[in-house]
C-alpha cells in the first residue's frame, strides 16, 4: 500500500534546486503542472474582497473557482497549508502523505470502546493541510451516496437537497473516463474533476470480483442506479495521477483569473463580526508571523472542513453557550456547533493470503523501471494504484435497519496490508501499535507473501460523537471525541460484514488461488478462540480504523431544527454574510465516502451565492 523509501527519495531529489527546475519543466510537458510552491499562491491581503473563502479543500477550491468565474467578483482563498508536490501526485503514496506537513495530524480523545490497538486508545484523525485540502491526501475513492441519503436530507427540511436536486451538481463537477459507462446518465464527461478506472489491477482483484459475483453480489456502478453489488473502484485520478480539488479547479484557471487571489501558509484565527448587526465583515489571519485583518464586502465562507469550520465558528463567538463561557469567548450567537459528529468506522481486516506470486504491492519490490514508466506518463503501473484499494462491494447484512435497496456495509478490498510498506506509514498513519505489525503482518513482508485485506465499513452508525474547544487559542486542536462503538449495535453490524467477507473468500474464484484467512491473532484478543464471534468483536474494538468521513459538526437544517447550525442555504443561523460550505454541514452519515459530496456542496453553494447576489 505504500512506499516510504520511494517517497523520501523523491523528496530528496526535489530539494536540489537545479533538478527541481528540470523536473518541473519535464512535468509541465507531461501536463503535471507545478510541483513546487510558486509565488502565485502568495497573494498578501490587499484592499477589500467580495468573498473570502477560508480553507482550500475539496469544497473551498470548488467554490472559489466557481465564484471567480464572475470577473466582477474579487475572491480571496486562504489556506493554512502549502502547495502539493510530486508525492501528492503518486496515488500509491497516499498513506505516506499522512506523515508529512500536509496532514493536520489530529488524534481523538481516548476511546474506551474502540481503537484499543492504538497507544492511549487514541485514533489518528488525519486531515489535509495543503492547497487541495483532504482531497490532496485522501485515497481518491470517488463515491457519491445513495438516493435515500439526500432524500432524507430534504425530508428534514433541507429544501433543494433531494437526490434529484443534487445529482446535477455531482455531474457538473465530474469528468468521467469509465469503461462501459460512456452512455450512463449518471456520469458527465466535461466537468473539472477527473473520475477514472484505476488502470493497474492485480489478479487478486479480478478473482475477488468473480468470487463476489459467485456469492450473489451483482456487478454494478455504485455511483449509478443501484449501489448494491461489486465494482472496481472509481478514482479521482487523471491519467493515473491524483486529481485533487487544487488540480481540478484551481490550477487550470489560476493564470487566467486576476480576480482570484490565493494565500497559502495562512491560518485564519477568527471571523470578524459586527456585534450590532451580527454580520461577518472579514477574517483575522496569521501569515509569516504577522497578523492581518482582511475585509469581505459580501460574504465570509468557512470551508475549513469538519473539524476546523466548527473551531473557527466557536473562536468567533458562535457555538454552544456553555463551551464558549468555559473558554472565555463572548457569545455572539448560541448554536449547537460541534454537538454532533458522525463518522464511518471500519474494521481493518480480515486479511487473506493467496497462492499467487507477484500480485501484492511491497515497497521493497518497486523497481526503478516502474518509477521511470510512471514519470514518463504511463498510467497503468502499480504507482497509479490508489493506496492499494481495488474494489468496493456494497452489501446488506442481517442486522440491517435501512430499507431494502440501501446498503449498510461496504467491503473495501485492498491489495496488501500493513505489510505492504513494512510497518511504516500505514501503521504510523493509523497510530497502530508496533506489535500489531510485528505479530500479525511482518512475516508477510519478509516472505513477500501475496495477500489482500478488507476494510469493513459501516454506513449508519448509532454511535454519535462531538467536538469542543478546551481553550480559546486558535492554534490549538479542537477536542474530538467520536465515541466510536459506544453503541454495541455498530460492532454487531461490522461483525456481519466480516462474516460476509469470509463467505466471499470461500467462493470458487478465490479458492482457485488458494485464498485462506490470515489466522495470526490480534494482540489483545488471543484469549478468544480465533474466528469466534467474540474474537471478532475484540478485533473490531482493537483494529478500529476510521475512513475519516466526519460530518454534521455544523449540521444543516431549517431554523426550526434545534440541532442545526446552518440553513439549507448554508447560512449560519442568526448571522448575516456568513456561510459554511464543506462536509461539516452534511446532516446524516451518508452511504458513501465523503469527498464527492464535498465537491457537490461546493458546486451547489456557488449557485446559492450567485442567486443571492446577482
Ligand atoms: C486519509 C484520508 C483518506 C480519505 N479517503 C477518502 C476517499 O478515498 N474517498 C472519499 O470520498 N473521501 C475520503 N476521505 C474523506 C474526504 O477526503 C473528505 O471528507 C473531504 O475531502 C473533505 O472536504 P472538505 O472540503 O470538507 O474539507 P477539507 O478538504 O479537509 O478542507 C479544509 C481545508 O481548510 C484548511 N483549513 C482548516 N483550518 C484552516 C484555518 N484556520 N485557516 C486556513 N485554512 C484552514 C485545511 O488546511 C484544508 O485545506 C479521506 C479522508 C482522509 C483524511
Ligand atoms: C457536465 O459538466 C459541465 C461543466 O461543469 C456542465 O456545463 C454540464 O452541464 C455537465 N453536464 C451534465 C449532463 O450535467
Ligand atoms: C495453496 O498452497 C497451499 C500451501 O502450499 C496448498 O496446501 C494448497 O493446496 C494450495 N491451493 C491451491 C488452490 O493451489
Amino acid at each position: 500500500m505504500l512506499l516510504l523509501p520511494l517517497a523520501l527519495a523523491l523528496k530528496t531529489t526535489l530539494r536540489n534546486r537545479e533538478q527541481q527546475q528540470a523536473n518541473l519543466e519535464q512535468l509541465r510537458q507531461l501536463g503535471l503542472g507545478n510541483v513546487i510552491s510558486l509565488p502565485i499562491y502568495s497573494d498578501l491581503p490587499r484592499g477589500n474582497y467580495d468573498f473570502i473563502v477560508v480553507g482550500a479543500g475539496a469544497a473551498g477550491c470548488t467554490l472559489a473557482a466557481r465564484l471567480s468565474e464572475n470577473p466582477n467578483w474579487q475572491v480571496y482563498l486562504v489556506e493554512a497549508g502549502g502547495v502539493e508536490n510530486i508525492m501528492h501526485l503518486v496515488p500509491l503514496l497516499a498513506p505516506a502523505l499522512q506523515l508529512t506537513a500536509s496532514n493536520w495530524n489530529y488524534q481523538s480523545q481516548p476511546q474506551p470502546r474502540a481503537c484499543r490497538g492504538m497507544p492511549g486508545n487514541r485514533c489518528a484523525l488525519p486531515r489535509g493541510k495543503v492547497l487541495g485540502g483532504t482531497s490532496s491526501i485522501n485515497f481518491m475513492i470517488y463515491n457519491r451516496g445513495n438516493r435515500r441519503d439526500f432524500d432524507a436530507w430534504a425530508e428534514r427540511g433541507n429544501r433543494g437537497w433531494s437526490y434529484d436536486q443534487v445529482l446535477p451538481y455531482f455531474l457538473r463537477s465530474e469528468s468521467a473516463q469509465l469503461l462501459g459507462l460512456e452512455q450512463s446518465p449518471y456520469h458527465n464527461h466535461s466537468g473539472p474533476l477527473s473520475v477514472e478506472d484505476v488502470r493497474y489491477r492485480s489478479r487478486l482483484a479480478h478473482a475477488y470480483v468473480r468470487a463476489a459475483q459467485q456469492a450473489g453480489h451483482p456487478r454494478t456502478d455504485y455511483n449509478g442506479e443501484s449501489q448494491l453489488g461489486v465494482s472496481y473502484v472509481q478514482a479521482n485520478t487523471l491519467k493515473g495521477r491524483r486529481h485533487s480539488a487544487f488540480r481540478a479547479y484551481i490550477e487550470p484557471v489560476r493564470q487566467r483569473r486576476n480576480n482570484l487571489h490565493i494565500l497559502t501558509m495562512a491560518r485564519v484565527t477568527r471571523v470578524l463580526i459586527d456585534d450590532a448587526t451580527k454580520s461577518a465583515y472579514g477574517v483575522e489571519l496569521l501569515h509569516g508571523g504577522r497578523h492581518y485583518q482582511v475585509r469581505a464586502r459580501k460574504e465570509v465562507i468557512l470551508s475549513a472542513g469538519a473539524f476546523n469550520s466548527p473551531q473557527l465558528l466557536m473562536l468567533s463567538g458562535i457555538g454552544p453557550e456553555d463551551n464558549l463561557r468555559a473558554i472565555g469567548v463572548p457569545v455572539v450567537q448560541a448554536l449547537p456547533v460541534g454537538k454532533l459528529l458522525y463518522d464511518h468506522m471500519c474494521h481493518f481486516g480480515p486479511t487473506f493470503v493467496t497462492n499467487t506470486t507477484g500480485q501484492t504491492l511491497f515497497s521493497s519490490r518497486l523497481s526503478v523501471s516502474t518509477l521511470k514508466d510512471f514519470t514518463l506518463g504511463r498510467a497503468d503501473t502499480q504507482l497509479s494504484s490508489i493506496g492499494g484499494v481495488e474494489t468496493l462491494t456494497f452489501i446488506k447484512v442481517p442486522t440491517a435497519q435501512t430499507p431494502e435497496n440501501q446498503p449498510d456495509i461496504e467491503l473495501i478490498q485492498v491489495d496488501g496490508s500493513l505489510a505492504s510498506d513494512e510497518g511504516t506509514a500505514l501503521t504510523k498513519g493509523a497510530n497502530f501499535k508496533g506489535e500489531i505489525y510485528e505479530k500479525m503482518y511482518r512475516h508477510l513482508a519478509r516472505h513477500q507473501q501475496d495477500h489482500f485485506t478488507f476494510l469493513v465499513m459501516q454506513f449508519k452508525p448509532q454511535s454519535v460523537g462531538r467536538l469542543w474547544l478546551h481553550n480559546r487559542n486558535p492554534l490549538e486542536w479542537p477536542r474530538i471525541d467520536p465515541k466510536y462503538f459506544s453503541a454495541e449495535q455498530d460492532v454487531e453490524q461490522l461483525l456481519d460484514g466480516i462474516k460476509e467477507a469470509i463467505r466471499i473468500a470461500q467462493m470458487p474464484a478465490l479458492q482457485a488461488i488458494g485464498a485462506r484467512i490470515l489466522d495470526r491473532p490480534v494482540p489483545g484478543c488471543e484469549d478468544k478462540p480465533f474466528g469466534s464471534d467474540d474474537y471478532w468483536r475484540c478485533s473490531i474494538r482493537t483494529l478500529s480504523y476510521t475512513l475519516h468521513h466526519q460530518v454534521a459538526t455544523c449540521r444543516m437544517g431549517p431554523a426550526s431544527d434545534a440541532t442545526a447550525v446552518v440553513s439549507p442555504e448554508l447560512k449560519v443561523h442568526g448571522m448575516r454574510k456568513l456561510r459554511v460550505v464543506d462536509t461539516s454541514v452534511i446532516p446524516l452519515p451518508p452511504t458513501a465516502h465523503t469527498n464527492a459530496a464535498a465537491f457537490m456542496i461546493g458546486e451547489k453553494a456557488a449557485d446559492l451565492i450567485r442567486s443571492d447576489w446577482l
